[in-house]
């Protein structure tokens, strides 16, 4: 999408070798129009397939999906990485480790938002490994139900998850794709 590739030209920074930072609209401040074209866009290219609910991973994929859910007039579940006692023992869970940040969490869905009838689309902020998508299919799966897609702002394309999702019979939308980082540069 070429509103994304433009403001990830202008704003985004290139940290290291496999890092881009974008705390300026996306991690940290949030461009609200911009988060909302992108839902428009994502909605879009989802719709029509049978989705009955969008599923995010907390937190910075909880502005795309609130405004794709909001297109489509679907409810929003954000998938927890915290351990939320409130949230009682009626829950999937699945652990999912990250390679990018050195962790790992018990990937959280309690049990009465998804049904074996529903069909779940995932939006999140970027796909670099795929943990945390796989993690996300894993539990849709686990509850019977079954996956539209994942739908990224962001895939690093040069890192395994797009691979590692259609593998599992995943279809994955990106709206920007990351080719690699040269001199400090983002290639599309
Ligand atoms: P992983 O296997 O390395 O864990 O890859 P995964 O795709 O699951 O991403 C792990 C976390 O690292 C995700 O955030 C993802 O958004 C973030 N991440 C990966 N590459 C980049 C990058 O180049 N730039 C930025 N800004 N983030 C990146 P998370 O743990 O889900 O955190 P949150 O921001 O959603 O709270």
């Amino acid at each position: 999408m070429k509103l994304l590739e433009e403001k990830i030209l202008q704003e985004g920074e290139v940290l290291g070798e496999d890092i881009l930072k974008v705390d300026g609209f996306i991690n940290h401040q949030i461009d609200v129009a911009l988060m909302e074209e992108l839902g428009r866009d994502m909605a879009e290219h989802f719709r029509g397939q049978g989705v009955t609910k969008v599923f995010t991973i907390e937190s910075s994929g909880i502005a795309p999906a609130l405004f794709t859910a909001r297109e489509l007039g679907l409810p929003l579940v954000i998938l927890k990485k915290q351990n939320a006692k409130n949230l009682g023992t009626k829950v999937w869970q699945t652990e999912v480790v990250s390679y990018t940040k050195d962790i790992s969490y018990q990937l959280t869905l309690a049990k009465n938002y998804i049904s074996d009838s529903d069909h779940v689309l995932i939006v999140d902020d970027f796909l670099a490994n795929g943990e945390a998508a796989t993690g996300a299919v894993r539990l849709i799966r686990k509850a019977h139900a079954t996956v539209a897609g994942l739908g990224v702002l962001i895939e690093k394309a040069f890192q395994p998850g797009r691979k590692k999702l259609e593998s599992q019979g995943i279809h994955v939308y990106a709206q920007a794709s990351i080719k690699g980082f040269q001199g400090g540069k983002v290639v599309f």
